[in-house]
This record gives structure tokens, sequence and C-alpha cells, in this order.
């Protein structure tokens, strides 16, 4: 019976809220002068509101999202331009031309650059792991590489960059095990957190230390990760923020889980940030391309409603959130077409694959309003979106 009247609901307002969303998006279009509303204004008293881009956006050649980008949000970080893969050359030396491209973009427009990363387990080359002889590097030559890495890179962008992503998921997601298997983590020790901290201070002593990672909301992560700040804050380490990144997902994790890790980090004394935020249609179960010609109004609903919820949480934890960081201004941009299923469409993020305004975007922009309207509540707890398909 609840199940029956649910789909009604969802059956009568979906469309609904979708077709008003839809109003204004074309009102704005029709009306070049009557811009949208924008995010970064709507939240100017509560965070920065911001997003990751790469070098097209910044040199000019994706002009329409660079326009968005400078419209909407106040804040930058390199999607991947200051990853090392992308600042260091095969002999060891350094290209910051994609990097120095965005820091230029975001000062051009008066935006705030969050660096990211200094030390991760991915998208680092080879060569730094290893000796000349192509055996495992020794713990103080991959030392040796890390300091140097830091200071040139933070030193490059002292006073122009808020604050670093120092440590990049170091936890482990599962297992005994604290710290996740790593060969930075082999090779130098698992104080190797501790040492990337102090070298980071010590490049740029104002400069703000992050640490990120992803599914801090389950909850034997979280205790994990809350271990290493509290290591990393006795050994005299100082910890600006916790960045959990809300790469999150139409049903999962819950919003109880999410406003529990705010809390949890809050409690030690950091800031918390979010720090990738996009939400993925799919279940881990789902692999198809379901959604690669349209996506149904009520799953844009739901992802609208579950958007609103979220920002009326992060708006309660204002004295604690510095930032949310959009992972990607537009569908079209989103990793999520790439991973965990190669070209498949996802449709995690506010703007459409055109760069239009989804219901979720007006979600973010009034979410009191949005969650007002009781069917637009019950898309919280509906199981829109979860059905497996057989392949
Ligand atoms: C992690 C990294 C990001 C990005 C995403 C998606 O979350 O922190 O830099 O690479 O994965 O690939």
């Amino acid at each position: 019976m609840a199940g029956m009247r649910l789909l009604a609901a969802v059956i009568l307002v979906a469309p609904v809220a979708v077709m008003v969303a839809r109003c204004f998006a074309a009102d704005a279009q029709t009306h070049p002068s009557r811009a949208l509303p924008a995010l970064k204004d709507v939240y100017k008293d509560d965070f920065l509101v911001g997003v990751a881009i790469d070098v097209t956006v910044a040199n000019g050649r994706d002009q329409a999202t660079a326009a968005l980008v400078a419209q909407q949000f106040n804040c930058v970080t390199a999607e991947n331009g200051m990853k090392w893969d992308l600042l260091r050359r095969p002999d060891g030396g350094y290209d910051f031309t994609q990097a120095d491209a965005i820091v230029a973009f975001a000062q051009r427009h008066g935006m705030t650059v969050i660096g990211h990363t200094l030390l991760w387990h991915q998208m680092t080359p080879q060569w730094v792991f290893q000796g000349d002889d192509g055996a495992p590097a020794t713990r103080e030559l991959l030392l040796s590489r890390l300091t140097e890495h830091i200071q040139t890179v933070v030193g490059r962008y002292r006073g122009k960059v808020r604050g670093w992503d120092v440590v990049n998921e170091a936890i482990a997601n599962s297992g005994p095990d604290e710290l996740r298997d790593s060969p930075w983590r082999r090779i130098l020790g698992d104080d190797y957190v501790v040492e990337a901290f102090r070298l980071a201070a010590a490049a740029d002593p104002s400069t703000e230390l992050y640490y990120n990672d992803y599914n801090l909301e389950d909850p034997a992560k979280r205790d994990k990760t809350v271990r290493l700040i509290r290591r990393l804050q006795a050994a005299g380490i100082r910890v600006t923020a916790v960045g959990t990144q809300g790469h999150w997902k139409l049903q999962s994790p819950t919003l109880e889980e999410i406003e529990k890790t705010i809390q949890t980090f809050a409690a030690l004394g950091v800031k918390v940030n979010i720090t990738e935020l996009d939400m993925s249609l799919f279940t881990k179960e789902q692999t198809d391309d379901r959604y690669k010609d349209a996506v149904p109004p009520e799953v844009l609903a739901k992802q609208a409603a579950r958007y609103a919820a979220m920002f009326e949480i992060f708006r309660r934890h204002r004295d604690v959130i510095d930032r949310v960081t959009f992972w990607g201004a537009t569908d079209r941009h989103s990793w999520l077409n790439h991973q965990p299923v190669k070209g498949r469409a996802d449709h995690p993020l506010l703007f459409d694959r055109t760069g239009q305004p989804k219901p979720a975007f007006w979600a973010a922009i009034d979410p009191a309003g949005f969650l007002t309207d009781p069917a637009h509540q019950s898309l919280l707890t509906s199981p829109i979106g979860s059905e497996v398909r057989g392949d």
C-alpha cells in the first residue's frame, strides 16, 4: 500500500518537478540577461563551492565550460594537472604547463585554488619507485624524491594555492591494516604520511594541509581514518581538514552516515571538506548502459532530492565545512563515464552533457524549498534506480 502511494507520488510529482526546472532553465536560456542563479552566491556565507577542471577549461579550448565554471563556482581543483604523472617528466624534470594554466585561470576569475595531490598511490610514474638499476628505490632515494617534489611544487604555488591534499587515499578499504599497501608504504614505512605532512608544512608554513580519502562514510574505514588523524595530531602535525571525497551514489551512502562522518571528523578539531562530490546513478551491481539515451524524470528527481538533502546537511554544518567541490562541471566531464564501466554514460553532476542545469541544480540552489514538497521527501527513501537488470 505504502509502495503504491509512493509510486503514485513519483508518477505525479516527479514530472512536475522536472518541468518546473526545465522552464527555469529555458527562461534563463532565452533571456541571457536573466542568468542562472549561482551556487557560489547562494552559499557565499556558508562555504566555497568548487569544481575540478582540466586544462581545456583553463586554456580556453572549452570556452562554454569555462564560462559555466566562472559563473557558478569560486574555487577550483586541478582534476589531474597537479598529480605526479602530469607534473613530472620521465627524466625526472618538471612540466608545469597544465598546473600553471589552471592557476592562471583561477586567478583571472578570482577563484581559490586547491592543490591536489602531493602523494597518491595512483598516477605516479614507475620511475619514482625505482633505483637506477630498476630495482625498488631505497628509502633514502624515495624520501629525497618526495622531499624535492614537495618543496618544488608547494614552493612554486606558495601564496597562490590555499591548501594541499597532502596525502590522498592512504587508508586500507578493508582488512585489519590501517594503511593500504602501496609502494610509498612498502618503501618508506608506515610513517610516510607523517613525513609528507611535515614536508608540506615546511615548504609553505601558511598553507592549509588536508588528508583526502573516499568511502569515509563506511564506519570501519572512518574509524581507521580517525586513528590516522589522531596519530598525526599526536606527532604535532597540523591537519587543517579531512576531505571526504563524496563520490556517492543514488542509493548510498545513507544521509545519516554522511552527516555522522562530518560530525566525527569535526570532533577531532579539524575542518571537513567535501572534495570530489558527484552522485553516480548506478549501483555497484549495475553494469549496463541504461541511461545512454536519456535519464527517466523520476531518476533525475530522486537525484535532485538527494542533492537537496545533502546540501541541507552541508549548510547545517557550515561552521566546520570550508568547501564543497564537485568532481567535474558537467556530466560530459565526469570520470564516471570511464569508470568503473568504460564508455558508459553516467549523469552524476548538476549540469547535463550540454551544460544545462538539471533538476539537481535547482534542488542544490534551494534545498529547503525543494524538500518542502512531501513527494520530494519520499523520493529520498524510494527504491527508484536500484533495480538490477539481467544482461
Ligand atoms: C580519486 C582521486 C581523484 C580522481 C578520482 C577519479 O578520487 O582523488 O583525483 O582521480 O579518483 O578518478
